[in-house]
This record gives C-alpha cells, structure tokens and sequence, in this order.
C-alpha cells in the first residue's frame, strides 16, 4: 500500500465520524458489549491501543461487531504491525513514526495514521507521501492554536489531534480547517466500563457523534 493510499483510506475512516474512540481495554470480555455500545452510539471507528495484555484478543473479538472498523493503535514495531494484521486490525495508529513502522504497514498493506509533534515531522511524513496525519500529544503539544498555526505553511496535511482532547475542547479542533476528526478516550472511561455501564457508553458516544465539523 502506497502512503497515497493509506492516505486516502484514512481520511475515509475519518470521516465516518468525529471521534475516534481511542481504547485501552484490560479485560477482553469488554470487547463485544463496549463496541456494541460506541457504534450504537455512532462511533463505528474503534481504536484498540496495543498497552495491554488482552489487547489483540480485544481486536479479534471486536473484529466481528458489525458495524465497526476496528484498527490497532501504539503501534511502535514491525512486530506490532504483524500481530495488529494477524488480530484483524483494519488500520494502524502510531504514536510517531519511524522508516520502519512506515515501510512494515506499506509491506502489509496497512494503512497507518502516524503521528507527528512538530512542523519537522509532519513534513517528512508528508515527504514520504502521508497526508493524512495524528497530530499527537494534541493539548501538550500547544492544542488548538498550534494546530492552527502549523497549518497555515502546511495546508495540505489534515490531521487527528489525540491526546488531551475532551468534549470541553474537541468542537474548536474540529473547526479548525486541517482536522478532519478527533481521537480520545473519554468515550470509554474505565469505571463504566468496570461497570457495564453500556447504556452509559452509548450515551457518551452518541453526544460526541453529534460534534459539528468546520
Ligand atoms: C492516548 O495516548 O491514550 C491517546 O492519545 C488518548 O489520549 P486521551 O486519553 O487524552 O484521550
């Protein structure tokens, strides 16, 4: 899969919804009941982060809800990018990115939403072709005002910001004009989940897929 590609498939996979959900899930028999609720509520693109011992049975069993499109996020390694594929991981998101995370989804045809912090590395992503991008940590990295301003000189490049983003701050990146969606947890929170507080997950989704896009 060419960075073009990946490219275009991502941005379909943005816009499917506002929000990715980005899910740290320890205990695999979440995995059915919480992508049940988040498509329900209107998000249908899961994020599965790599950060805990169930996480590729999680993507195998969320794999199967129809209606979702399960990816694999913190993909660090080429070895994460097999076990991601193997799992039934539809897409790729990393915190960063390096040639060889790069050239191991290109190899097996994922399609990787890479990170990038700065101006420097959206450009050498963007070098190698990628044009859709996550902006990562969002809030830590200057939030809205320096995705803002990082797209002023790079206008081509449209991104996701994670990491820091919340119902209280994701309608002003979604106004901006280089996002194409948001990704965050807050959808998920681990006490409902502990919970089973589905109805409750739905819920939340369900308010974060009625977020306006500029
Ligand atoms: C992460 O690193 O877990 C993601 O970027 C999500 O960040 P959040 O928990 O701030 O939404």
């Amino acid at each position: 899969m060419t960075p073009a590609d990946a490219s275009r498939s991502n941005e379909a996979l943005c816009r499917m919804a506002p929000v990715i959900p980005v899910l740290v899930i320890e205990d695999v028999s979440y995995a059915r009941p919480l992508a049940e609720a988040l498509v329900k509520g209107g998000l249908p693109v899961l994020e599965v982060t790599l950060r805990t011992p169930a996480a590729l049975d999680v993507i195998r069993e969320m794999a199967s809800v129809e209606g979702g499109v399960v990816g694999a996020g913190t993909l660090l390694t080429p070895e994460d990018v097999s076990a991601a594929i193997a799992a039934g991981a539809r897409f790729g998101v990393s915190p960063g990115a390096t040639d060889r995370l790069l050239d191991a989804c290109e190899a097996q045809d994922l399609p990787l939403l890479a990170g990038a912090a700065t101006a420097t590395e959206s450009m050498a992503l963007l070098e190698r072709g990628y044009t859709v991008q996550k902006f990562f940590p969002a809030e830590a990295n200057g939030g809205v005002p320096a995705l803002k301003a990082i797209g002023a000189p790079i206008p081509q490049v449209r991104y996701c910001p994670t990491g820091g983003v919340s119902m209280k701050n994701a309608r002003d990146y979604l106004g901006l004009k280089n996002v194409l969606c948001v990704g965050g947890s807050w959808v998920a929170p681990a006490d409902m989940m502990a919970a089973g507080d589905w109805a409750g997950i739905t819920a939340l989704a369900a308010e974060a897929a009625g977020l306006a896009r500029g």
